[in-house]
């Protein structure tokens, strides 16, 4: 229920502002994005990769209404791919590419994107949005996939679908990150309950490990992780077959811990100006989230 309010009110553009305005939302922000500029990100992305950790870095904004929006998130993927260090990846949304004004646009730039990133040796995953965008992004992400077989895909547990998609995705060389979705679908489309999504992740996670592709396994849920853990070595996959991902900000620990263990992981790390939306889906994933703003809001 708070999570549903807060998405509608995500949406609303007189909380957007005082939000944005309000010095103390900043100290939030912090947590979870690592700055405004690609520079920041970048030092970010370095003290991770000296902890052992991969990164995929996401240059917030989403929902462009204009080319020339559009454009600019192409060139600020161009300028910051080749400042890019080994294992750091991109993470690019298709509605900052001009999705919601023509498919065949957002293709286009994304292919700049895809040309740029295999030019500096990496790849780029397609985050997956709400559920009206899923059909476009999977055909955007076969047409790229012609050219740059690496293109990372998305599937969100919440999904009825989501099998599906999985078991579809599941083949030799395809890179899956499976979460369980940040949006909110409409009961048609997607399970409600918190416990149906679980399940969801789990049946898709079989699915993935056991098929040919490269899980990755997006999730902070400690139950989740261990039924990976379990998938992986009855499946007898070894650690460079797959990766867990988390978000900058959430449980650092355990990034560091699973790490260590000598698995794979990947940190995603958002930066830059247009951080409202991310935010706003971070809270509304976990009240003491929300509690953590309200004190902050409080104590000013
Ligand atoms: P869940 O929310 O059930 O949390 C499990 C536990 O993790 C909590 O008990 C808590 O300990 C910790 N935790 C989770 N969220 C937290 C938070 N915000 N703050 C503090 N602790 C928290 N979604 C989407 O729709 N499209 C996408 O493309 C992506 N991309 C993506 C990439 C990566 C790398 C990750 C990790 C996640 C995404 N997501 C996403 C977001 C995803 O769908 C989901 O909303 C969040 O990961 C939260 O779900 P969990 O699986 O962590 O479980």
């Amino acid at each position: 229920m708070l999570r549903r309010s807060l998405l509608a009110a995500s949406r609303s553009p007189g909380l957007r502002t005082t939000l944005v305005t309000a010095p103390v939302t900043r100290r939030v922000v912090r947590r979870f994005v690592a700055g405004e500029d690609a520079a920041r990100a970048l030092e970010v992305a370095a003290r991770l990769l000296a902890d052992g950790l991969l990164v995929s870095l996401d240059r917030l904004g989403e929902d462009v209404r204009d080319p020339a929006g559009a454009e600019a998130t192409v060139r600020a993927y161009e300028k910051l791919l080749p400042e890019l260090p080994g294992g750091v990846e991109v993470s690019v949304k298709l509605t900052a590419l001009g999705q919601a004004l023509d498919e065949d646009l957002a293709l286009a730039n994304a292919r700049r994107v895809c040309v740029a990133a295999a030019r500096a040796g990496t790849t780029v995953t397609l985050d997956m949005e709400d559920h009206t965008t899923v059909a476009s992004t999977l055909r955007v992400l076969d047409a790229l996939r012609e050219e740059h077989p690496g293109t990372g895909a998305v599937v969100q547990a919440q999904l009825r679908r989501a099998e599906e998609y999985c078991a579809r995705l599941a083949y030799e060389g395809s890179r899956v990150r499976l979460c369980k979705g940040a949006y909110d679908p409409p009961p048609s489309v997607g399970y409600t309950a918190k416990a149906d999504v679980d399940k969801s992740y789990v049946r898709c996670l079989r699915t993935l490990m056991a098929g040919r592709g490269y899980p990755m396994v997006a999730t902070h849920d400690p139950r989740l992780i261990e039924i990976a853990d379990a998938l992986r070595m009855v499946g007898g996959r070894d650690h460079d077959s797959f990766e867990y991902q988390m978000l900058y900000g959430i449980r650092p620990d355990e990034q560091l811990r699973l790490a260590r263990t000598g698995a794979r992981v990947r940190v995603y790390v958002p930066y830059g100006e247009d951080w409202y939306g991310y935010l706003v889906r971070r809270l509304a994933e976990r009240p003491a989230n929300l509690a953590f703003f309200l004190r902050a809001l409080r104590t000013r």
